[in-house]
């Protein structure tokens, strides 16, 4: 792995030479710091941090607050991969002002190096507004989990000739509008595939196939720390729950025991 810092135009760089971009959550120092170590390219504090961090039911409720400070801890271990911050619920969408002043928030407060955008034509305007004001933008298309009171639910996107249509004209948009990735998420492979190849920046996938310029999933499902029902787009590689509370029991059962503290946990006089 080298040390040396990802950059925007790098991210380009991968998908022109046609090798996979690595893109993960992290929500706090320690996560940051694991992640940042292993070389991964892409750190998002996601608005997932509803869920997997603040327990709420979906990612609504999450603050432009919530993000910058959980983006300060991250910005405080990550050296290497490139820090976004998620624009949350209504933090964009009110007024381009407004999302400029949310946007330079995560920047200068929680020391972000972009910011990431749920929608496709509709968030063009303020997408070139922050652009314009030197605010790296990554979009999001898909399954938008913010716009899950109109969807009706987490469904898979682009099952429809004319949806498919949509998802490309919104992808070729936020191309157009100065967005130098796009994440997509929860659609068909073949969509992936499409949507990919019909634009020049790199596209991110999460449960869209394997044909996007790279993958992205949240840390406590790769982890095994999420308690809730995972989806299916995500994997486990390791039971960190379990491992977790194995760690615990055994530390009950040796202070019930007696056998912790033991000799090199104590203090001499
Ligand atoms: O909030 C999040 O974690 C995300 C990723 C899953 C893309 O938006």
């Amino acid at each position: 792995m080298s040390d040396k810092k990802v950059t925007i135009p790098e991210l380009q760089n991968k998908k022109s030479e046609g090798k996979k971009i690595t893109m993960i959550t992290a929500y706090d120092y320690v996560s940051g710091k694991i992640v940042d170590e292993t070389g991964i390219d892409i750190v998002l504090v996601g608005d997932s941090l509803g869920m997997v961090v603040l327990g709420y039911k979906n990612t609504l409720r999450v603050t432009v607050d919530n993000i910058v400070y959980h983006t300060g801890a991250v910005r405080r271990a990550v050296k290497r991969a490139l820090l976004i911050a998620d624009m949350p619920f209504l933090s964009f969408t009110i007024g381009v002002k407004e999302a400029l002043l949310n946007a330079g928030r995560m920047m200068q407060e929680g020391g972000a190096e972009a910011v990431k955008i749920e929608g496709g034509e509709e968030v063009c305007d303020v997408v070139e507004a922050m652009v314009k004001a030197k605010i790296p933008v990554m979009g999001h298309i898909g399954l938008t989990p913010q716009s899950i009171m109109q969807l009706g639910g987490y469904k898979v996107q682009g099952r429809e000739n004319k949806e498919v249509e949509k998802l490309i004209k919104n992808a070729k948009a936020l191309e157009k509008a100065g967005c130098f990735a796009i994440v997509i998420e929860v659609v068909p492979e073949e969509v992936g595939k499409k949507i990919t190849e019909s634009v020049n920046i790199p596209t991110i996938g999460i449960g869209a196939g394997r044909y996007c310029d790279g993958q992205v999933l949240v840390f406590h499902d790769v982890v095994g720390l999420y308690m809730g029902k995972t989806p299916k787009l995500a994997k486990k590689y390791v039971n960190g729950a379990e491992i977790f509370s194995d760690a615990v029991k055994k530390y009950i059962k040796e202070v019930e025991e007696g056998t912790f503290p033991s000799e090199e946990n104590i203090y001499e006089q």
